[in-house]
């Protein structure tokens, strides 16, 4: 019997330097090296079929930039796939379902993810269509390379697979998990430029500390993003 493969990311980049990283340290990285993830990263350009190895060309129609080739995006992609049949595969993309916690989560559940890296203009549209690729989008602003997108996605899958956290707080009353941003937080010293911290944390009344983080938490989520502030009322209504 093989034991279990740790959740996996495979990177499609023509800047494998790029990898790992953040990724190689703190958390992730230490993480990393435990093997309680793995990253893979394959270089686009091994997939060249010219003795240039060209990658890319300019797009038909017209217009400043270069195209990533479908055949060569395809002969990486079906490499990825080899190795892993299962995990789902993302190109990053200003044009992508927007990643969000939910999403993260999704993903972190699955085996792993083959992450598409486009520079330049993109990726023909042809072997998007013809693997059923997903796009996702870190947030609407246009980066010059899917990499660092490709980072802040693992990063986030990376910190809920099992083990990562360790005895760090559990996800549960983070921003985003439950719907709602984040409490405050405050450490020593009690008393910093006459500014006091906030009476109900040093009580030592587990209950009262609660109570009084989630009051904030709702406070701070009203007042800053009344789009989630709108789904999380809807939700409490609902059930
Ligand atoms: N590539 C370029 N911009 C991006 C974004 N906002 N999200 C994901 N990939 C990208």
């Amino acid at each position: 019997m093989s034991a279990k493969e740790p959740w996996t990311a495979r990177v499609l980049t023509v800047f494998p330097e790029m990898f790992p990283g953040s990724l190689g340290l703190s958390l992730a990285g230490k993480a990393l090296e435990r093997g309680l993830w793995a990253l893979d990263v394959l270089d686009i350009r091994d997939f060249a079929r010219d003795k240039h190895r060209s990658v890319d060309d300019t797009p038909f129609g017209g217009g400043a930039g270069m195209v990533l080739r479908p055949d060569v995006v395809d002969a990486a992609l079906a490499a990825a796939v080899a190795s892993d049949g299962e995990a789902p595969v993302i190109y990053l993309s200003p044009r992508g379902r927007l990643l969000d916690q939910a999403l993260v989560r999704e993903l972190a559940a699955g085996p792993g993810a083959v992450l598409l890296c486009g520079r330049y203009e993109g990726v023909d549209q042809r072997v998007l269509k013809a693997r059923e690729v997903a796009e996702v989008s870190i947030g609407d602003y246009v980066l010059s390379g899917g990499e660092p997108a490709a980072q802040v996605l693992i990063d986030a899958v990376v910190r809920l697979l099992p083990g990562v956290m360790g005895n760090e707080a559990s996800p549960g009353e983070e921003s985003f998990e439950r719907g709602l941003l984040e409490h405050p937080h405050y450490t020593r010293p009690a008393d910093w430029q006459g500014r006091a911290v906030p009476e109900p944390l040093l009580s030592g009344h587990h209950e009262n500390i609660r109570r009084w983080r989630l009051e904030q938490a709702k406070e701070i989520t009203r007042q800053r993003r009344p789009d989630l502030w709108a789904r999380y009322r809807r939700e409490q209504d609902d059930g």
